[in-house]
């Protein structure tokens, strides 16, 4: 039987969780997803402060009881005092993927030189992969165009459910063709 797809979308941010602005970072990647992924999904999303323990439990719930077999953050990753996604990522995480996050910022580089404050990582968490975005919205296309390639082969290494993408938008690789 086809496994059910859950992608979690979760915008770590004080001040969009008390609405003081509308959350931009989860409809943005939204809309990466409904253009890039073109097998069945289902969204999940929710905006949480920026407490280490709430981000914790968000991704514990969205993977273990969820189903989620990759959760996207957005915010949080930068050096202020509140900044602690990665931390809460790492907690979580039986093992860390920092390819990601080097590549995200090799390419957030070459658009912006703040880009080496964002301390965005990824991890696995049994049958999911939870990447790191910086918060700011543009970021979230600069980022995800980056990695996408890479997502859906190491969703298959973690048992995860087959996702397929638009090749004329990201071409999914996978060295050994299932
Ligand atoms: N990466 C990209 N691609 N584009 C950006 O605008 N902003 C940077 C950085 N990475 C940025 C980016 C800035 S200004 C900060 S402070 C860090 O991400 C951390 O952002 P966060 O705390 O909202 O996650």
């Amino acid at each position: 039987m086809e496994q059910r797809a859950v992608i979690g979308m979760l915008t770590v941010s004080d001040r969009a969780s008390r609405g003081e602005y509308e959350d931009r970072g989860g409809p943005a990647i939204q809309a990466y997803l409904d253009e890039v992924v073109t097998s069945d999904w289902e969204p999940l999303a929710g905006v949480i402060s920026d407490d280490r323990e709430v981000i914790e439990e968000t991704l514990i719930e969205w993977i273990d009881r969820r189903g989620c077999c990759l959760v996207i953050t957005t915010g949080g990753t930068g050096p202020a005092p509140r900044d602690v996604t990665p931390e809460a990522t790492e907690a979580v995480s039986e093992k860390m993927m920092p390819g990601f996050g080097e590549l995200m910022r090799k390419v957030s580089l070459e658009k912006v030189p703040t880009a080496i404050l964002s301390r965005q990582t990824a991890g696995i968490r049994g049958k999911a992969l939870i990447v790191n975005l910086p918060g700011s919205p543009k970021a979230i296309r600069e980022c995800l165009d980056a990695v996408f390639a890479a997502i859906p082969y190491c969703v298959d290494l973690i048992g995860g459910p087959y996702l397929t993408t638009d090749p004329e938008r990201i071409v999914a690789f996978r060295p050994k063709a299932k």
